[in-house]
């Protein structure tokens, strides 16, 4: 299989190798890579970490697939030379490569050459010198340079590509420091962010205080395996941020929510009104007022996906009908049933990971996945988790770091068993089976809201925090959770003797 360079984006780190695995399981292609090498890809070590990963892919064609939905990879390059410098480039490319096959390369084609640094910027002078160490070679004899090509098959874009590493940064303009590595090859494809302009909130029209930033809305449909024609639901939608990004990749899709201000604060200006603008209206199939506590759906399954934000009781409260404990009279005279606005009961945040789970493993098809966000501490333990045997735990690990006290993780569960009443039910269920024991989600306001706290419980915390500042607990913990869940990986594939991850 022919290798290549991803270049992957700069932000969230602990996100990027899964999103790959999953587009590349949308498509159905097989993409392998060396595990070993995540550990300079995920490293938390500047001097180490880098943006860059070769893995083998079956094709071009398939790369562009790949790069057509996958929003944290940049760019994939096919390396032709690999150097510390640029003379050793230019001598590996003319010494790998046979005479005639170099100068016959470019003939009938356009080109360009980019130039473009990790950890660098490099001004046009520079770039145009960079340029030039390599222009003694039988390559450039044909060909013609086209900056702004009207035929892109026809163009190449080749790609000068430098690594300093984050740790120089800042040292931008030492033309005397040697990058750590200089690629040069042919780009295949850039990664999909032009999504994230087009579904920008700055230009969303119908926007709510907890809409989910288009990059992450994009990344959790990926993770959920979105597609065209399948059937995806939001079961907490608010503004409607992972409805709209899973229509735009084909999927046709439902809402629900139990607030309808959420959904629709104004008759002209709602969550139906961004998918209009968006020209997406064919692919809602419709937003149902209910709480998720209750849900309106029969126990078949149906949905491909399952993508949200469930209510944490930070932002956005987290609330399900029920009577007040000193409500005296609860039956709802007839004449008021019609129009009758429920009372609404503070909703636990497991409680709600809880329902959210039956619901996955009710509703879901077999290996129809639920995607969803748990907000997280530093306290976070693997048994905080919320189980269902019906659902298999893909990773927890994809962390986003919000403040120091708290972050949310993006889960991804698969469905391997269908639900039934007999065995399944709540009421059948351990603990253990059901997870969650003592969660550090279920106090998550007040460690959010410190302030809210005892004077007593403040100190207690203070002193914790003094115990355990020097282990930075995320950076250390997610550490864990990567190889713990790399074990598991190679625990699974146990018939894959060699070094070679294969998804
Ligand atoms: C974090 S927000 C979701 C934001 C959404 N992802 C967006 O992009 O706008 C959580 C939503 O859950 C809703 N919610 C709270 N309790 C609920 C319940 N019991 N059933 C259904 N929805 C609920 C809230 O009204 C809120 O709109």
């Amino acid at each position: 299989m022919p290798k290549y360079l991803i270049q992957f984006v700069q932000q969230h780190p602990s996100f990027r190798i899964f999103e790959l695995e999953s587009v590349a399981k949308i498509f159905n292609i097989n993409v392998e890579y060396n595990p070993n090498d995540l550990d300079v890809l995920e490293s938390l070590d500047p001097s180490i970490e880098s943006p860059f990963l070769y893995v083998n892919i079956p094709s071009d064609e398939d790369v562009k697939k790949i790069c057509s939905r996958a929003v944290l990879i940049k760019q994939v390059i096919s390396v032709w030379a690999e150097n510390k410098n640029l003379k050793g480039i230019l001598e590996d490319i003319n010494s790998n490569y046979d005479k005639k096959f170099l100068s016959n390369y470019l003939v009938d084609k356009t080109y360009r050459i980019e130039v473009d640094g990790y950890g660098t910027k490099y001004t046009q002078p520079k770039k145009l010198e960079m340029m030039l160490k390599i222009s003694e070679s039988p390559l450039w004899d044909n060909g013609k340079v086209v900056m702004k090509p009207t035929d892109e098959s026809n163009h190449i874009v080749w790609t000068i590509q430098t690594d300093f590493g984050v740790e120089r940064q800042g040292m931008v303009r030492n033309d005397s420091l040697e990058p750590r590595i200089i690629f040069f090859g042919q780009r295949v494809a850039r990664g999909n962010r032009d999504d994230i302009i087009r579904f920008n909130l700055q230009e969303r029209k119908y926007l709510g205080t907890t809409s989910m930033d288009p990059e992450l809305s994009l990344v959790s449909a990926n993770m959920g395996l979105v597609k065209k024609g399948d059937f995806m639901l939001d079961p907490f939608v608010g503004t409607g941020s992972f409805i709209i990004v899973s229509s735009h990749f084909g999927a046709q899709t439902v809402g629900c929510d139990i607030d309808m201000k959420a959904m629709r604060k104004q008759e002209e200006c709602n969550l139906e009104t961004n998918f209009a603008d968006y020209g997406l209206s064919s692919h809602l199939m419709g937003t149902v007022l209910c709480d998720n506590s209750c849900p309106p759906w029969r126990t078949i399954p149906m949905f491909d996906s399952i993508i949200t934000d469930p209510p944490y009781g930070v932002r956005a409260g987290a609330k399900k009908v029920g009577y007040k404990d000193n409500r005296r009279n609860r039956d709802i005279p007839e004449e008021c049933k019609v129009g009758h606005v429920p009372q609404y009961i503070e909703y636990k945040v497991p409680d709600v990971m809880a329902d959210l789970l039956e619901l996955a493993a009710k509703t879901l098809v077999i290996g129809g996945r639920l995607v969803y966000w748990l907000p997280t501490s530093p306290d976070y333990k693997e048994t905080d988790l919320p189980r269902h045997p019906c659902l298999r735990l893909i990773t927890a690990s994809c962390l986003q770091i919000l403040t120091n006290r708290w972050g949310r993780r993006l889960v991804i569960m698969e469905k391997t068993i269908n639900y039934n009443d007999e065995i399944h039910h709540k009421s059948k269920l351990t603990q253990d089976d059901l997870g969650q024991i003592d969660p550090q989600h279920k106090d998550l306001r007040q460690i959010v809201f410190w302030k809210a706290m005892g004077s007593s419980e403040k100190s207690l915390r203070k002193e914790k925090k003094k115990e355990n500042h020097k282990n930075i607990d995320y950076i250390n913990e997610r550490k864990k959770i990567n190889n713990s869940d790399n074990n598991n990986n190679s625990n699974n594939n146990n018939e894959n003797t060699d070094n070679t991850k294969i998804i």
